[in-house]
């Protein structure tokens, strides 16, 4: 049996959460740990939200509230959308929740304590018409190495460089507008040089790792590695444990990622297990895989193991990382300064959250960004899941409600064709189970409807309403072969779909626990319970609204 660990990149907890959260670092985390489990792997999916940060604290000073009090609203709904789309978390916990303070000044004392953490003194931008440091995040400029406008001072989305706030050509404070004055402060640097060589030989054992990610940090380290700011001047975060040095706190980079540590802990608090987090952090068999989009691939991969390595525990470090691209929206990159997103609130107002899991599972930005677009949306729902495999069910439960009073056995002997389809249905089903291993969500959705397009074909070809005039017998194979590809489909689409494929297995009279071993268990019969339909269709006004809604809301 595997112990896997599984977390989604926790979200910023200054805003909602949107489609492109989903698609980035969720819903391919809640399917992965769905398979995990039908294989009877131990795995915990952890994850929550970022709570520290400029961002935060300027929208709360904006508000004349607390920052607490903004991240504990979204916090809670995000709990709630993510509820909505059935993406289940063992632990959704936040940066801010007490455990986490002490996690992170531990990380700090003891990367300090071994000497890789250098103190400077160091010039900054400083925004004097609103008093405040500006973090990275807060000037704007252009690229130095790519030349693309509006690169942050952190990192650049158009070449995914990361920067040094200090190089970005022309600055702009993105509070004021105004060019930012320098003035002088002291920091505390990590020192990722020191890290290189053996980051490098670490690296050359991830040969597994998706081709985007390879590629992207092999890149990185051959340009060597720059020492790191871990600490800002900022009133939100997570206090430097040194003394004298009020005002100073955490990058949240630095704190964010040991959120996945605070939340397991957490989680194995509440559950009243609190030395269990151990099982999985320390133990060297766990896999720990982390759920993210690209621009958090550095992080993740170069600065968290770095961070991790050196602690006085011995931390398991990441399995892998499989990096989503990103996901656009009708063509054009998302942006939620310009409001150009599906927030997944306002979606569950107008559907079902399963159609969202089908659609962004099919178009999963694996390996290119791909697009979100409503037509394709109803293209998706109506033709995929409603008229084949939604239609494969329906016609299969009519037929045998009608003929056969809802009870569908297995004769002995299986006809050639018969065979040979659920033959042909099996290797797709096995071929499936590799893709959810492999992290290829898209071909594992588009597989599962081929087996209901295969199930469809040889329904039409066997023609059971002509069969049960001449050979009752015949049509019921039939049925009872179409029965058994539903079966299959129940277990080998639920990571994906997982409430209709509960749906459908209480149809055809299954309510026992299911494992992926089932699938080469063959049914003996089927007693079809009450039948209802699986999807419905989504109608073009339906769709005119959510494209109308869009462009009105778009700033
Ligand atoms: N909040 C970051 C983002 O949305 C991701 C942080 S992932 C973490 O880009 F692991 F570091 F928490
Ligand atoms: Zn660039």
């Amino acid at each position: 049996m595997d112990k896997i660990l599984v977390t989604s990149a926790l979200t910023y907890a200054n805003g909602k959460l949107h489609i492109g959260h989903i698609a980035g670092s969720y819903l391919n985390a809640d399917v992965f740990v769905r398979y995990q489990k039908l294989l009877k792997n131990d795995v915990i999916y952890i994850g929550g939200s970022d709570d520290y940060g400029t961002p935060i604290s300027l929208k709360a000073e904006e508000e004349g509230v607390t920052p607490q009090s903004i991240v504990d609203k979204f916090n809670k709904s995000m709990r709630a959308d993510l509820a909505g789309l059935n993406i289940r978390l063992d632990n959704f916990s936040g940066t801010s929740h007490q455990n986490h303070i002490k996690d992170s000044q531990d990380f700090f004392t003891n990367l300090n304590e071994a000497g890789y953490i250098k103190k400077r003194s160091l010039q900054q931008f400083y925004d004097a018409s609103k008093n405040r440091f500006l973090s990275d995040r807060l000037v704007e400029g252009i690229c130095p190495f790519c030349k693309a406008d509006g690169a942050r001072g952190d990192q650049c989305d158009e070449c995914g460089k990361l920067i040094d706030a200090m190089e970005l050509i022309d600055p702009k404070s993105k509070l004021s507008a105004e060019t930012p004055i320098i003035k002088e402060t002291t920091h505390w640097y990590l020192d990722l040089p020191k890290f290189e060589n053996e980051l490098k030989d670490w690296l050359e054992t991830k040969t597994y790792w998706k081709d985007n990610v390879r590629n992207f940090i092999l890149s990185w380290l051959n340009e060597g590695l720059q020492e790191r700011a871990i600490t800002r001047d900022l009133d939100w975060g997570v206090p430097i444990p040194l003394e004298n040095t009020d005002g100073k706190v955490l990058y949240v980079w630095f704190d964010a990622p040991i959120g996945y540590l605070s939340s397991t802990k957490e989680f194995f608090q509440k559950i009243d297990k609190p030395e269990k987090w151990k099982d999985y952090w320390l133990d060297k068999n766990t896999k720990m895989v982390h759920f993210l989009g690209k621009d958090n691939i550095p992080f993740h991969t170069i600065i968290w193991p770095a961070m991790l390595s050196k602690q006085k525990e011995n931390f398991v470090l990441p399995h892998n990382v499989p990096a989503n691209e990103y996901l656009t929206l009708e063509g054009q990159k998302m942006s939620t300064s310009r409001d150009w997103t599906v927030w997944v609130e306002d979606y569950l107002q107008d559907f079902e959250g399963e159609y969202l899991r089908f659609v962004l599972a099919a178009n999963a930005p694996e390996t290119r960004d791909s697009d979100f677009n409503w037509k394709d949306f109803q293209l998706k729902i109506n033709n995929d899941l409603n008229n084949v495999l939604g239609n494969l069910a329906n016609r299969n439960f009519m037929f045998a409600k009608k003929y056969f009073d809802g009870n569908i056995s297995r004769k002995n002997e299986l006809s050639p064709n018969a065979k040979n389809t659920l033959t042909e249905v099996n290797d797709l089903a096995s071929e499936i189970g590799k893709c959810y291993a492999n992290y290829e969500v898209r071909k594992a959705t588009k597989l599962f409807i081929d087996i209901a397009r295969i199930g469809n074909k040889y329904f039409n070809e066997t023609q059971p309403w002509k069969e049960i005039k001449t050979d009752s017998a015949k049509a019921e194979e039939t049925l009872f072969i179409c029965s058994e590809i539903l079966r299959i489909i129940s277990i080998v689409a639920s990571p994906v779909i997982p409430k209709s494929m509960d749906k459908l297995r209480k149809m055809l009279g299954l309510n026992e626990e299911f494992f992926w071993q089932n699938l080469a268990k063959n049914q003996h019969n089927f007693i079809i319970d009450e039948v209802e339909r699986l999807y419905r269709k989504i109608d073009d006004n339906e769709i005119e609204k959510q494209i109308n809604l869009l462009e009105k809301k778009k700033r």
